[in-house]
C-alpha cells in the first residue's frame, strides 16, 4: 500500500522493468529446483522417459519404445522436434508413434529438447536381443544400398541426417521400414531427412526388409 504512490510516479519504462524484475524473482523462486538447460536438466527430464525407454534407455518392445541410449544428440534432438511439430507420429493409425508424440509435447521449457537429447547421448549404447528370424546373408546384398548414408558398419552419417542403426532393436527397425513405406513417416514436406529415407523402402518387400534388418543385427 505504502509503495503504490511511488510506483505510480515512476516513468512507464522503469515500472515495467520493476514489474519484470518481480516476475523473474517469482519465477526463480517457483522453479528453484529446476536446473538451467544442460545435462543436469536433461537428467531430470529423463525421469519422464523411463516408463517407456527404461532407466538405461534400452527400450521396451511391448510398448514399441526403441533403444535410444547413446543415439547422437543431433538425431535425438531432430526426432523430438519432428514429433513436437507433427512431422512424425501423426497418422491416426500410428498408435505407437502417437504415444511418443504426446510425450514430446511435455518438453515445453526453453532448452528442454536439447538438454534431454544431450543426456540420452551420454547413456552407453545397449546390446539388443535378436527377435526377427531372417536371412542376414541375403540382407547383406540389400544393405549395400544403405551404406552411402548409414555407413558400412551402420554408425550413421550426421551430414545426411542418417542415424546409427547398429544395436537397435530389430523389431523397431523393421517397423520403421514399414512406417516409411506406408508413408506414416517421411511424407511431411518439412521432413527433408525422412523424405530422403522413404524412397529407399519402395523396392523392399517384407522378406527383403526382414533380411536387411537381420544383417544390421550382425553389425555389433
Ligand atoms: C509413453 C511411452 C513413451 C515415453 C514416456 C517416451 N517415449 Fe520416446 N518413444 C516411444 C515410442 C513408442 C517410440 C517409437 C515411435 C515410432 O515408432 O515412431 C519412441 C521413439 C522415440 C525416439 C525416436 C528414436 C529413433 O530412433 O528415431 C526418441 C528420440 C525418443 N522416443 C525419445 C524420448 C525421450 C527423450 C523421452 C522423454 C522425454 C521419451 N522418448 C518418452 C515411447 C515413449
Ligand atoms: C539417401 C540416404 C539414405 C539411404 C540410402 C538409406 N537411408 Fe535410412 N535413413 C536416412 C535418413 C536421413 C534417416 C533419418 C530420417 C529422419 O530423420 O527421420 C534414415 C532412417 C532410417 C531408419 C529409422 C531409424 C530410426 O532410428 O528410427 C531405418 C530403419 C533406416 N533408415 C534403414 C535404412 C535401410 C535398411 C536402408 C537401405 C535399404 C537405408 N536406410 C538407406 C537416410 C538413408
Amino acid at each position: 500500500m505504502e509503495l503504490q504512490p511511488q510506483v505510480r510516479m515512476m516513468p512507464r519504462k522503469k515500472s515495467l522493468r520493476a514489474a519484470a524484475a518481480v516476475l523473474v524473482a517469482v519465477g526463480a523462486t517457483a522453479c528453484a529446483h529446476t536446473p538451467p538447460p544442460g545435462l543436469a536438466r536433461g537428467k531430470e527430464i529423463y525421469a519422464t522417459c523411463v516408463p517407456c525407454h527404461g532407466a538405461d534407455g534400452a527400450g521396451n518392445q511391448e510398448l514399441g519404445a526403441p533403444n535410444i541410449a547413446g543415439l547422437p544428440k543431433w538425431y535425438v534432438q531432430a526426432e523430438l522436434l519432428k514429433f513436437q511439430t507433427r512431422q512424425r507420429g501423426v497418422n491416426a493409425f500410428d498408435t505407437i508413434g502417437l504415444r511418443m508424440r504426446a510425450m514430446s509435447r511435455t518438453l515445453n521449457l526453453p532448452g528442454d529438447v536439447e538438454s534431454v537429447a544431450e543426456y540420452v547421448a551420454t547413456l552407453p549404447r545397449n546390446p539388443v536381443p535378436t527377435t526377427v528370424k531372417a536371412n542376414p546373408m541375403a540382407g547383406k546384398a540389400t544393405y549395400q544400398t544403405c551404406v552411402a548414408c548409414h555407413g558400412a558398419t551402420a554408425r550413421g552419417t550426421k551430414t545426411v541426417g542418417a542415424p546409427p542403426l547398429y544395436d537397435q532393436a530389430d523389431w523397431y527397425l523393421l517397423r520403421q521400414l514399414h512406417q516409411f513405406k506406408k508413408g506414416w513417416r517421411g511424407t511431411d514436406p518439412r521432413d527433408i531427412t525422412g523424405g530422403t529415407m522413404r524412397p529407399m523402402t519402395f523396392s523392399l518387400d517384407e522378406n527383403a526388409m526382414a533380411n536387411v534388418v537381420a544383417y544390421i543385427q550382425t553389425l555389433k
